[in-house]
């Protein structure tokens, strides 16, 4: 039979998570506890109006324009003038089914090469590799937060000869949980570069210090902010995110526009109605009561975690810990991380699916493995949380910690 599947396509592997994954199921099937830390996967319930918002338009049944309701469109640009001192209007979302498409499709649509710095969220080298864009890697450490200093970029863009350059930044940062302190200096070589920034601020809303800052702030006019319900609104399954994209990259926004109509059409008619509910509503309790028990967990784990042969960076939004385990000796971070399986039950990712050199024992924990809604309610009606509350309502988390932090001190 002649070759069905081009090139490019052929070349991607099934990622480790799936591995990981399969491998999990297996042991659960024979019996074995497993601790779901593998997952990206918000816990917590959607806030109610937003539900009742969905329930109300149930009905709405006709397409809706390609690059989004109008209603929504306004909302979100409304929102992200107050909250995060832009300055979009209407025309410059596009409402995607996630955002993984839209970067999907901007990839599809995007002349150029693309600069990613290591670690970096998993998806975004496949699609290039799809859209057979080249990639170049930028290598960081937890020395900088784990995401590229000015200088790394500049000496990476100067052995670059195409000057059409998209970078990924992605703060808070998936995998590591740390946030980005470096915005500036970047935002200033990616001027003078001209570079565009897609800035992935997925997890924006759940920062822990309530201080989150954009790129977009420093270098307007070459930066599109992503970003949807699926993390700070519990809401992965409706599959609604969206692009600002400003003025000046208009041209990506035209191609964007038609990539869209030509593939999913438009998003789901009651999931934008009820989106419109998300950006209009006050969602403040529960956004901070989400980011206090994250918080609390995530620094539960990361103190009960670190060591002197556990490295590890302080969560600072998301829900993810980055951990090496400098004793560890493994061929790869993939093999230590089926190590860990087999021994703890703890599923966890190793650093290679993030672009990392596999022979450095990273993996990614998502703290995510608890009930969100019975700590969600327990949350919204105390002042504090405690120790005794993270036992009750997380009891994954602190067997899991502790069965992870045993396997590192028997190395
Ligand atoms: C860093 C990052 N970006 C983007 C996404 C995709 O989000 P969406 O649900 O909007 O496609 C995820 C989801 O896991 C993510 O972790």
């Amino acid at each position: 039979m002649n070759k069905l599947i081009k090139e490019q396509i052929s070349q991607l592997k099934p990622s480790a998570t799936l591995a990981i994954n399969e491998e999990s199921n297996r042991l659960k099937k024979n019996g074995k506890k497993i601790y779901k830390f593998g997952f990206g996967q918000s816990p917590f319930p959607i806030p109610e109006s937003v539900v009742s918002a969905l329930k109300k338009n149930a009905n709405k049944h006709i397409y809706l324009q390609m690059q989004g309701l109008e209603e929504l469109r306004s909302a979100i640009a409304d929102y992200l003038n107050k909250t995060n001192d832009n300055n979009f209007n209407k025309e410059d979302i596009v409402i995607g089914p996630g955002t993984k498409e839209l970067m999907f499709l901007t990839q599809i649509a995007f002349d150029g090469e693309v600069l990613l710095p290591a670690p970096s969220w998993v998806s975004y080298l496949p699609q290039a590799l799809i859209a057979k864009n080249k990639v170049h890697w930028i290598k960081t450490t937890s020395d900088s937060n784990w995401f590229p200093t000015a200088d790394q970029l500049e000496n990476k863009i100067k052995n670059i000869k195409n000057k059409n350059l998209l970078l990924f930044i992605n703060s808070p940062n998936n995998p590591s949980g740390t946030v980005c302190k470096n915005l500036q200096e970047i935002a200033e070589i990616a001027k003078k570069h001209k570079l565009i920034i897609l800035s992935d601020e997925i997890y924006s809303q759940l920062t822990f210090d309530d201080q989150y800052k954009s790129i977009s702030n420093y270098y307007p006019e070459g930066t599109i902010i992503s970003t949807g319900l699926s993390k700070w609104c519990g809401a992965g399954g409706w599959r609604l995110g969206f692009f600002a994209i400003p003025d000046q990259i208009k041209e990506l926004k035209n191609s964007l526009k038609i990539l869209c109509s030509e593939s999913f059409t438009s998003v789901s008619a009651p999931v934008q109605y009820a989106a419109v509910e998300a950006y209009k509503g006050d969602h403040s309790a529960y956004l901070s009561a989400v980011k206090k028990i994250l918080s609390l967990v995530g620094s539960y784990a990361y103190e009960n975690l670190k060591s002197n042969v556990i490295n590890v960076a302080k969560p600072e939004g998301g829900f993810y810990l980055f951990p090496e385990f400098t004793n560890a000796k493994f061929s790869s971070s993939s093999e230590m991380c089926k190590d860990i399986l087999k021994k703890t039950g703890v599923a966890l990712l190793p650093g290679t699916d993030f672009g990392l050199d596999s022979r450095k024992m990273l993996a990614r924990l998502s703290y995510t493995d608890f009930d969100g809604s019975n700590f969600l309610k327990k949350t919204l009606s105390s002042k504090n949380l405690d120790k005794a509350d993270l036992e009750k309502y997380a009891p994954n988390i602190v067997e899991g910690v502790s069965k992870l932090k045993e396997w590192s001190n028997s190395l």
